[in-house]
């Protein structure tokens, strides 16, 4: 079993103070097992003081998003090298937020990845597919695709760096959490196609995420997964009791 990945998303929520008590909560429980690694995404402009809080802690802080050059006339982006700058780890990528709302493609999914590397950030590639997409039995077709080209041009070294976060559209933010046994078999067939494509070795390194809808109650039956290996946590990750609930959970089937 791999250790597993307990990464809260935050999304557009908390205020600056909520957002620091929360980071202040985790710093101050026991979420420095070894047993798990621990995560929290805040929006972008809360990052420089969630980092300080936390450096002293083992949790992990990264970014919902980036942009894919490094610096110029972007207006509104923000660069790896800056989320750097400012203490982030890790970098979300390609959810599927960004993927509806903002539009964006496999292609642009795959320049960010690659600029996430290429300043030290551990990118957290989602992918996952729609309700009308698994209802017309394309689930494998579109997370083949997400994968083959949001992944197109790495080495298997690089892909080493990435945690892989399975998040149907149609169980974020609804409640409708996959089964466990539905979210077990689509990260089954994630880990195939990472050793058909880049071998054993690489494939059993990588951390497959489960998200949409995770909460304190949900948690053990999906985490208990033989190829579920953490969680990215949305709205019960705003919540530190049901937040650390879910780690704990996770520290238990350690
Ligand atoms: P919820 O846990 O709120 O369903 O969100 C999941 C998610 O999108 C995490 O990135």
């Amino acid at each position: 079993m791999k250790k597993q990945f307990i990464a809260g998303n935050w999304k557009m929520n908390l205020t600056m103070n909520d957002a620091k008590d929360l980071a202040r909560r985790l710093c101050n429980e026991a979420v420095n097992s070894d047993a798990v690694d621990v995560g929290v995404f805040p929006a972008f402009v809360f990052l420089r003081d969630i980092c300080e809080i936390l450096h002293t802690s083992k949790v992990y802080v990264g970014a919902q998003n980036m942009y894919m050059e490094k610096s110029g006339a972007f207006t509104g982006e923000v660069s790896g090298a800056m989320l750097r700058d400012v203490g982030c780890t890790h970098v979300i990528i390609g959810h599927s937020e960004r993927r509806t709302i903002f539009q964006e493609t496999n292609a642009m999914i795959n320049s960010k990845i690659k600029a996430a590397l290429s300043c030290g950030l551990s990118p957290i590639l989602c992918v996952g597919e729609r309700q009308e997409e698994r209802d017309a039995g394309k689930t494998s077709e579109v997370i083949g695709n997400q994968l083959t080209e949001g992944l197109a041009g790495l080495t298997s070294e690089q892909i080493k760096e990435l945690t892989i976060a399975y998040e149907p559209v149609w169980a974020i933010g609804t409640g409708n959490t996959a089964t466990p046994e539905q979210a077990n078999e689509v990260h089954a067939f994630i880990r195939n196609i990472l050793e058909s494509k880049h071998g054993n070795d690489t494939a059993q390194c990588i951390r497959i995420q489960y998200g949409g809808s995770v909460n304190s109650k949900n948690a053990n039956e999906l985490l208990g997964q033989p190829e579920i290996d953490g969680a990215l946590v949305g709205g019960a990750s705003l919540d530190p009791k049901s937040f650390l609930d879910i780690v704990y959970e996770a520290v238990r089937l350690s």
